[in-house]
């Protein structure tokens, strides 16, 4: 019998001989901070419930200041998803629809959120980009634009955790992993409220509600109570690697938005668990 030649091909590679399950192991290779891919970038998440779903009332000043913003910032706008999400999710649920069916029906309304504000920009050459371009083209996109807009649901679609039977990554969640990945300059949240209140200012003790200037992600885990934002926003924030804070901003006062992309503090900031590098 001939003896085949041995042509196992040994790739050198520093993580080759070790289990990636072992922290300590991987450490050296992969405990360096990830480089900032887009450093200039501003993203914009503009809440569906809190401003799209109120129509033009809502929707044309926050587009005029977007469009006076555009010569200062290079800007990703991200839409969540409202009533009509909500609407989805009812007869869903009615029907028995698992959570990975009702994800990407609800990620379909804050897409359309998205194509309602790149129409109303186009003229200053803003399109909506699918997730796909935004992952693999948004520097050439934001190089020829100042701004894009895109879904800031997070494509988990049908893999979307069961932990619940309403989709736990949305809207926020989405914006923020986008952000932290690209290394952007920040996030803003932009919402009907002035910022994070210590009770929900529109509920039935709403006139007793305290606006939380500044804190941080880990503190307001500590709490039961409600947010304007995804609970699941806050389990991100923890592990995040580039973004150090988050702004949440209401959007229905003109210039709100505006300060905060100046780097003003006219909502609540919400410190993450980044380190600097
Ligand atoms: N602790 C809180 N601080 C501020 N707003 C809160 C809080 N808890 C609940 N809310 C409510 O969240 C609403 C925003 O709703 P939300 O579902 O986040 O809208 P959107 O879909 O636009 O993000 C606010 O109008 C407010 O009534
Ligand atoms: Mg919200």
């Amino acid at each position: 019998m001939t003896e085949l030649p041995n042509t196992i091909k040994h790739v050198a590679s520093p993580l080759a001989r070790q289990t990636l399950q072992d922290i300590d192991l991987t450490r050296p290779v992969a405990g360096r901070h990830p480089v900032r891919i887009l450093p200039w970038l501003q993203v914009v998440k503009i809440g569906g419930r809190s401003i799209m779903d109120r129509g033009h009332e809502a929707i044309l000043p926050i587009v005029d200041e977007i469009r006076k913003l555009l010569p200062e910032h290079r800007l990703l706008i991200l839409t969540g998803a409202g009533i009509r999400a909500r609407h989805v999710y009812g007869v869903g649920l009615d029907l028995g629809l698992p959570v990975g069916s009702l994800a990407p029906l609800a990620a379909s309304e804050a897409g359309q959120n998205g194509h309602i504000l790149a129409s109303l920009l186009a003229p200053e050459g803003v399109s909506y980009l699918e997730h796909p371009t935004i992952a693999g083209q948004l520097a050439i996109h934001l190089t020829n634009a100042r701004a894009a807009v895109g879904s800031a649901f997070p494509p988990y679609h049908h893999h979307e955790f069961p932990n619940s039977r309403l989709p736990t990554h949305r809207a926020d969640t989405g914006a923020f992993l986008l952000a932290d990945a690209l290394g952007a300059a920040g996030l803003t949240i932009v919402e009907d409220v002035d910022g994070v209140y210590d009770i929900d200012p529109n509920g039935p003790d709403g006139k007793k509600a305290e606006l939380i200037r500044e804190t941080s992600g880990a503190e307001l885990a500590k709490s039961n109570g409600t947010l304007p934002f995804d609970p699941a926003l806050l389990e991100v924030m923890a592990t995040a690697r580039n973004l150090e804070r988050v702004q949440i901003v209401n959007g229905l006062v003109p210039g709100r938005l505006t300060a905060a992309l100046r780097g003003e503090h006219v909502g609540t900031i919400i410190h993450t668990g980044a380190k600097p590098a």
